[in-house]
């Protein structure tokens, strides 16, 4: 069935969701308050960088089937991807979700009774509950609409192939609206979709990333312990992971992103008596970018012992992870902040940003042909090509990310 959709919040997951709805023949509104990505979006243009995204959007405009505005219209189904920060600072940061309950007070005027309400932003346990309150605030009879929670698990890089093969989770807040919403998934989705009720799909998604940390923390506390014995860890746990029932993941120069980096915290704030492995975790990657950055200082102390002269530092990559543009959380631009402003002359190469407002970016290419101090942050595909590598190797860049393995 052929629907209209309101899609609010036009970033990472909005705009992939909405320009995926669109080509399966959904009419699609999305909305978003940055005025710049709107008219980008209408002009069948994107402002993020995301393999096939722009044919996608590009096609959706041109078919008529999206458009793009700054405040919500009336629809069959209204999808909330907006953003969910932490509250920084004190020990455990604690859960931002003024933003969702913003985007639900903007589309309340708008619900109609029989409408599909889904929160797709990574939220806290209850979150759902809280849009039905917000709702029912402004006088929605909430019993007549399909409230869900449905979390996205995209990989950006990958985002329109797993939109559509992963499995899904769908939580209502009634087994009907479960039913109904995942219905509605079913459409576009191939992988499966699963029915569950609201709360749980809100812990799944934060124990999915709390894993990831968790387990990634393991790899970066093994990198310290092995760097101290002068043990290649790369290949310690590729050597580990040939066991049938290990599989660690890989090392870096700490966790970013706006996910992994964050959504733990959910889990903690919500219970810090008991989520103290989640929370050690948090701590041991935060812990691993302060260790990169004393690993630094030693080897720029060591150039200055042998040379007379204070390095340039040139780090290579600011992004949380490979090949992506997304400086969210990111450790590699943490690393690169915290040299700078301990007085060492820093230049960063992001092959995927053309300049940053606090650093100095430089071409690969310029770099290399530099006398500096390399310090490899993050995978980047332009990092790993065989002659690129052999330079790197040649001037002994600091590996901290396995780019070298
Ligand atoms: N990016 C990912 O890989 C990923 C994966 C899984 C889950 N998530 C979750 O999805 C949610 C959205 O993440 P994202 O990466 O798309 O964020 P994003 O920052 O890329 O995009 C969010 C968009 O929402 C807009 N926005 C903010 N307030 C708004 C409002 N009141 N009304 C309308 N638009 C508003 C912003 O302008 C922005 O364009 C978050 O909860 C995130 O944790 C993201």
């Amino acid at each position: 069935m052929k629907r209209k959709v309101c899609v609010v919040g036009l970033g990472y997951i909005g705009l992939p969701t909405a320009a995926l709805l669109a080509s399966k023949g959904h009419q699609v509104m999305g909305v978003d308050i940055n005025r710049k990505a709107v008219d980008t979006i209408n002009s069948g243009q994107i402002h993020i960088v995301e393999p096939d995204l722009d044919a996608f959007v590009q096609a959706a405009v041109a078919h008529g089937n999206l458009r793009a505005d700054t405040s919500p219209t009336s629809a069959d189904v209204f999808i909330i991807a907006v953003p969910t920060p932490f509250h920084e600072g004190g020990a455990i940061p604690q859960p931002n979700i003024d933003i969702v309950m913003e985007a639900t007070r903007s589309i309340a005027p708008f619900v109609k009774p029989g409408n599909l309400v889904i929160l797709e932003s990574t939220s806290p346990v209850g979150t759902t509950r809280q849009v039905a309150d917000i709702l029912r605030s402004f006088g929605v009879d909430t019993d007549q609409l399909f409230i869900a929670y449905c979390p996205e698990r995209v990989l950006p890089g990958k985002i329109m192939t797993e939109l559509v093969e992963n499995d899904r989770v769908v939580g209502g807040l009634t087994p009907e609206a479960s039913r109904i919403v995942a219905e509605f998934y079913r459409g576009f989705v191939r992988g499966d979709v699963l029915e569950t009720e609201a709360a749980c799909a809100e812990m799944c998604k934060l124990t999915e990333n709390s894993f990831r940390d968790v387990n990634i923390a393991f790899a970066n506390e093994l990198s310290m312990i092995c760097d101290k014995q002068g043990i290649d860890v790369w290949k310690v746990i590729a050597l580990a992971n040939r066991h049938p029932r290990v599989n660690i993941l890989q090392p870096g120069a700490g966790v970013g992103g706006h996910c992994i980096a964050v959504d733990p915290w959910f889990i903690v704030a919500s219970d810090p008596d008991n989520a103290r492995l989640i929370r050690t975790a948090r701590e041991v990657n935060n812990h691993k970018s302060e260790w990169v950055v004393d690993k630094v200082r030693t080897a720029a102390q060591g150039w200055r012992a042998a040379r007379g002269s204070e390095p340039t530092i040139i780090c290579l990559g600011l992004a949380f992870k490979p090949d992506i543009d997304d400086l969210r959380e990111s450790p590699a631009l943490e690393i690169a902040l915290d040299l700078k402003s301990k007085g060492y002359a820093v230049q960063a190469v992001e092959p995927n940003i053309e300049n940053h407002a606090s650093l100095d970016v430089v071409t690969l290419e310029d770099a290399v042909k530099q006398e500096a101090l390399f310090v490899l942050l993050v995978k980047h595909r332009q990092f790993l090509r065989p002659e690129m590598a052999a330079v790197l190797r040649s001037k002994g860049a600091l590996d901290f990310c396995g780019a070298s393995n």
